[in-house]
């Protein structure tokens, strides 16, 4: 896929429009410190749409034999020339990651107003969230260019990830800085056990992250935070995949939680990019959703973006996108503009009742997803998305990544707790259970 010497991939940086090399280790561009995005001349495979779509269907066909095709087996790499083409087969750090299911959910959408309701659930990915879409991209890329040690700052699913992409790569250390007491016990021990060297700050992700960015610009560290361009191409197969799994129909609505809005940036980049190549020829509509007690994205969109809005983050329920001064903010603005897209946030009841709702009608979907699916319910309700709109929800992490929450929920006075009962180990006593329940 890579061309030799002459590279399809440039880095460059969306406030000047400046532009370096593509194997420069750069996570802000060095002129005025923008941040930079990954522009790959991807016409210049000379495909049509058609034929794009005809290869990544003759791909996933061919996943059924993955001793032969490891790479047609990954959601992510299926799509591999529009992920990132500067590497090739055998420098891919893969596990494979992607595969997700897209839930068709009748029952769900009917109680909440949808005809087509379906939730692209990314918490089936190997360490549970679609973190690894982003990470096996960028741990391939830092393997290719020798970095022998990458950091991040993390809520507790990119750390994971990291940890687990690096354990693949001998030599490779993984740094991850989390806020202390603010992830979750199944979120730290993903990093333990995959064996990175695992720093609890006393500060939120906020902090972390100001202190992984002033360490990578003073040691020869990688950063693998979603503020590396790299890392996030990967996430635009979130909805290459989604795309493909509806037979290249695109849905009116991709809606997707914000944290540090590096996926719904991704999300969008990638949707420009199959527009631009003719893979699909229309446009859906992106909602942005955040929790009220970390809503920056949402306040900066209710000044009509006129201001970049920093807070405070407070404690929620949806504690990986527990982020006030989110660092994708100017890519996603531009995607939420030429997407026509919505910003939303919802309370701490919404999003838990959403979580149990969710998992109620069978799902495994984490408080971070139930957020955009609590917004999904919101904007439908308000009748911003139609009745009728084919709707994907994304999922970002898997339910049991948050097992104290849920637990939490079912012991409290929430709309859908249900509570579990110690008895005494008689029939008779469940036969009483069983009755009073009745
Ligand atoms: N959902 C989950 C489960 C997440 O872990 C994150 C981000 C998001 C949504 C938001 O995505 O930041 O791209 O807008 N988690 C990061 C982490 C911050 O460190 O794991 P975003």
């Amino acid at each position: 896929m890579t061309r030799g010497a002459s590279r399809l991939s440039r880095l460059v940086c969306v406030d000047c429009g400046a532009a370096r090399g593509i194997t420069e280790i750069l996570t802000a561009c060095p002129g005025c410190g923008g941040l930079l995005e990954v522009v790959s001349d991807l016409a210049s495979f000379g495909r049509s749409g058609a034929a794009w779509r005809d290869l990544f269907e003759g791909r996933r066909q061919a996943a059924a034999s993955p001793v032969t095709r490891p790479f047609e087996t990954s959601g992510v790499w299926r799509y591999r020339e529009h992920v990132f083409p500067e590497l090739d087969e055998g420098e891919i750090v893969s596990k494979p990651e992607g595969n997700t299911r897209l839930y068709p959910l009748a029952a769900l959408g009917e109680r909440l107003g949808f005809s087509h309701l379906f939730v692209k659930h990314e918490g089936e990915n190997p360490t549970l969230s679609f973190k690894d879409r982003g990470m096996t991209v960028g741990v391939s890329w830092a393997k290719k260019l020798g970095v022998s040690t990458v950091a991040c700052a993390s809520t507790g699913d990119t750390s994971a990830a990291l940890a687990a992409y690096a354990a693949e790569v001998p030599g490779m250390r993984g740094v991850v800085l989390v806020p202390q007491a603010k992830i979750t016990g199944e979120q730290l021990s993903q990093a333990l056990h995959y064996g990175a060297t695992t720093l609890a700050l006393e500060t939120d992700f906020d902090g972390c992250m100001r202190v992984v960015a002033d360490l990578t610009a003073r040691q020869p560290v990688y950063l693998l935070n979603s503020k590396n361009p790299v890392r996030i191409e990967g996430q635009k197969s979130i909805a290459f995949e989604a795309i493909h799994d509806l037979g290249f129909t695109v849905p009116d609505w991709f809606v997707v939680p914000v944290g540090n809005a590096g996926n719904i940036s991704a999300i969008g980049k990638g949707l420009r990019e199959w527009l631009d190549l003719g893979v699909v020829d229309k446009k859906p509509r992106l909602a942005g959703i955040q929790a009220s007690a970390a809503d920056p994205f949402y306040s900066s969109y209710l000044t009509g973006w006129k201001e970049r809005v920093t807070r405070t983050a407070d404690e929620t329920a949806a504690s990986a996108i527990r982020i006030g001064a989110p660092v994708s903010h100017p890519k996603a603005q531009r995607e939420i503009q030429y997407f026509d897209g919505v910003v939303e946030r919802v309370t701490e009841e919404e999003l838990l009742d959403a979580f149990a709702l969710a998992n109620r009608h069978g799902l495994a979907i984490c408080p971070n997803s139930a957020v955009a699916l609590a917004g999904a319910a919101k904007l439908r309700a308000a009748d911003v998305i139609k009745k009728n709109d084919l709707v994907v929800v994304i999922a970002t992490a898997h339910a049991l990544k948050f097992s104290g929450t849920a637990a939490k929920y079912h012991e409290g006075a929430g709309r859908f707790a249900n509570p579990p009962r110690t008895i005494p180990p008689t029939v008779d006593a469940v036969i009483d259970a069983l009755k009073q329940q009745a």
